[in-house]
Order: C-alpha cells, then structure tokens, then sequence
C-alpha cells in the first residue's frame, strides 16, 4: 500500500495482448496493448514441429489459424504462411503467428512485463522450458519475465533451471492456502481463475510475499473490486478498463 492507505497500483497484464479489440496473440494485438497502457502481456507459447516458440493459444490451428491439425505438428515454416488475423476481422488479414523472439524484442524496447504463459497441459512439448528460458537470456529480459502454466511440473523445472526468473502458477480454484503451495515449488505468483478470488486470499498471498495474478476480468465493477483488494496484477483483455479505473482514483 502506499503512504496514504491506497492499495499499490497493479501490473496490468494485456491477455494475449489487447484481445478485447484485436486478434488475440499476433503483433497487432501486443502492439496494442502498449498503446492502451498496459504494462504487461500475457500470451501462449506452444513449440512448432521443429522447436521454434510460437505464440498462440489453442493446441489446434482451425479457431485462430484458418487450418487443420495441430501447431506442434507443423513446421514454423508452415506456421507462417497461416493468417492469424482475418478470422477476427478482415481489417488484419495477413497478421502471423508470431515467434517469441519477436514479443520479447518489444519486451525489451518498451520495458513491459512479459508474462509467458507454457501451453504444455495438452502436448507435452519436451524442451520447451528451455527454449523459453534461452531465448529470454539472449533477449535480456530476465527482470521483466514471468513464466506461468497449469503444469505445476513444468514451473518446477523452470525454477530449477533458471531460479532468477519468476514464475507464476495457473490454477482455476479452491486451493487451500495456495500461497504455501506456491512455496513448495519456489514459485512467486499465483494466477487464480478471478471468480475464485477472495480478499482475505490476496491478503494471506500479500503477507507470505507471493503475487496474486486474477484471470481473466474484464467486467468494470470486478476490476474495481480486485484494484481495492490489492492484488499485485491483473490479467484483462481490455488494459483500457484498468487504465482508467486507476486514473480515476482519489489521489
Ligand atoms: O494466463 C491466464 C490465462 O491466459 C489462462 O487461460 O486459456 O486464456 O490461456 P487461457
Ligand atoms: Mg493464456
């Protein structure tokens, strides 16, 4: 809290970029999020047939990718000449699924939080903690990083091979005292399913410094709420919401 009893503002996480307005997990989109004022991202990482870390959420291409079959199948040669962008609108036909390399040079350029979220519950994608962990080395955004998952297995590895780097833990609800949990696999934030969350958790994460991290809220009178709880980050398809709501504060 700051001096004067007002809870700290929260890191606002754009989820997989500003996809309230644009095609989710593309440029375009992360670009955006920048606009609006967001200080993080959230986006996927899913590994291609040969090994390059691409950002898109489903473990299939037809939703986002206007293809058939699934993205650990195909080769990044054969990810980019998908269009991830005219399925949303026909305003951004010709946007790519993008690298890592990519979001992690904006990263770097904007000093953003990049939260990495590993989409390896599905496919298993053997090497990819490593593949992330190189690529934000090389990139120089350690500071700026958060790697999270729903596999908590995974997050334990990346502790492991690179304890400098924070990690996340994606669950849905119910857990009890998480942020003990969240200790027993070194990890730093935890990243709750929002109608789950309650005041007296994000006070009892707060008091064993762990972060709490709600997903996904987007509805106004909730972002209100999870600002005067004081949870440390908040992950939103509309950053602009949270802009503002934060501006109109009492000083
Ligand atoms: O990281 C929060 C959120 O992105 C987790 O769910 O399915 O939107 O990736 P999902
Ligand atoms: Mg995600």
């Amino acid at each position: 809290r700051t001096a004067d009893g007002q809870a700290a503002a929260p890191i606002i996480f754009a989820h997989r970029g500003a996809s309230g307005t644009r095609p989710e997990n593309t440029m375009v989109a992360f670009r955006r999020a920048v606009e609006l004022g967001a200080t993080g991202i959230e986006t996927d990482v899913q590994l291609s047939a040969d090994g390059q870390p691409v950002l898109i959420h489903d473990e299939t291409l037809s939703r986002t990718a206007g293809a058939s079959g699934w993205v650990g199948d195909k080769t990044w040669a054969e990810l980019q000449s998908l269009d991830a962008g005219g399925w949303y609108h026909p305003e951004f036909m010709g946007e790519r699924i993008p690298h890592l390399d990519e979001l992690l040079e904006l990263v770097r350029q904007t000093g953003l939080i990049v939260n990495l979220e590993l989409k390896n519950t599905v496919r298993a994608y053997e090497g990819l903690e490593a593949t992330v962990i190189e690529a934000v080395r090389r990139h120089g955004v350690e500071r700026q990083t958060l790697i999270s998952s729903f596999n908590h297995y995974s997050l334990a590895l990346c502790k492991q091979l690179a304890p400098d780097i924070r990690t996340g833990i994606l669950y849905m609800e119910g857990l009890y005292r998480p942020w003990e949990y969240a200790k027993t696999i070194g990890a730093d934030a935890l990243h709750a399913y929002d109608p789950a969350v309650r005041a007296e958790w994000v006070q009892g994460a707060r008091a064993a410094g762990v972060d709490y991290h709600p997903f996904t809220v987007n509805d106004e009178g909730r972002l209100r709420e999870l600002i005067e709880m004081g949870t440390a980050g908040i992950i939103t398809d509309h950053p602009d919401r949270v802009v503002r709501l934060l501006s109109q504060r009492r000083p």
